[in-house]
């Protein structure tokens, strides 16, 4: 297979986590998402929880009228976050699990077990021009659900291989491999994001069905070290010598 173009959207929720710890504008992640195009970033991503933790309503209104770059929404699969999205039309929406309690997406979505209640999300989005893409683990039975909801894109979740080592970690590659294989033999567009950083990010970046990664944390974590358009050009440089 040709190896493609692989985008990186950045996501920059821990601005906003950094940023409501005072409750103040500072650091703002609307002025990280221009720096992060500045430095490469082919997209920007941001999640709106249901509990607003770190990105709010009004962040998600600037990104909207300021991005230069297509915006990613990451939202739960409810009302009022499909009243947001059809309001501010981002160019894609990642639908995602939500938990009150959890630190961060500790799972994909279960689009196999919950095709009924995700279905007319999918349907309303798609409705509106909105790339739907759906954040899963790397499994057949969720990637062919995901196929029968209609969604145009699924979101591999990296997670699990990122915290593995040793032969636990490779098993976990190749059954990303295996999934972005079949995605794209069923028509599916695939991305990869979560918990990918310098270390973590080659072997993914070298799989050429995937067409895009999303990475936050780790980027702006690195920031405090380097600077963040320093921290997304080497991470730019790492995806880019992966896929050559
Ligand atoms: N993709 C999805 C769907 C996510 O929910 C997240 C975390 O918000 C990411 C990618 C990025 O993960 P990380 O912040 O660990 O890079």
């Amino acid at each position: 297979m040709t190896r493609d173009y692989l985008r990186l959207g950045v996501n920059i929720d821990h601005v906003a986590t950094i940023r409501n710890a005072r409750g103040i504008r500072h650091p703002d992640p609307v002025r990280a998402a221009g720096l992060a195009v500045k430095a490469g970033a082919d997209g920007i991503t941001a999640h709106l929880r249901e509990d607003r933790r770190h990105i709010s309503d009004e962040d998600i209104a600037m990104l909207s009228d300021v991005l230069t770059v297509p915006l990613n929404l990451e939202m739960a699969a409810t009302d009022e976050m499909l009243e947001i999205a059809l309001r501010h039309q981002p160019h894609a929406c990642c639908l995602v699990p939500e938990k009150r309690q959890e630190l961060t997406t500790e799972g994909g979505l279960d689009v196999a077990g919950q095709h009924n209640r995700l279905s007319p999300y999918v349907r309303a989005l798609v409705d509106a021009g909105i790339r739907v893409s759906l954040f899963i683990d790397p499994d057949e039975d969720q990637i062919r659900a995901a196929k029968d909801l209609g969604a145009p894109v699924t979101e591999l979740h990296t997670g699990a291989y990122c915290d593995l080592v040793g032969d636990a970690r490779a098993a976990e590659l190749d059954r990303i491999r295996k999934a972005a294989e079949l995605g794209v033999s069923l028509g599916i567009e695939m991305h990869a994001g979560h918990g990918l950083s310098y270390e973590t990010v080659a072997p993914i970046a070298a799989i050429p069905e995937i067409r895009e990664l999303n990475i936050g944390h780790f980027l702006i974590g690195e920031a405090i070290f380097h600077g963040l358009e320093a921290s997304i050009v080497e991470m730019r440089r790492l995806m880019d010598e992966a896929r050559a």
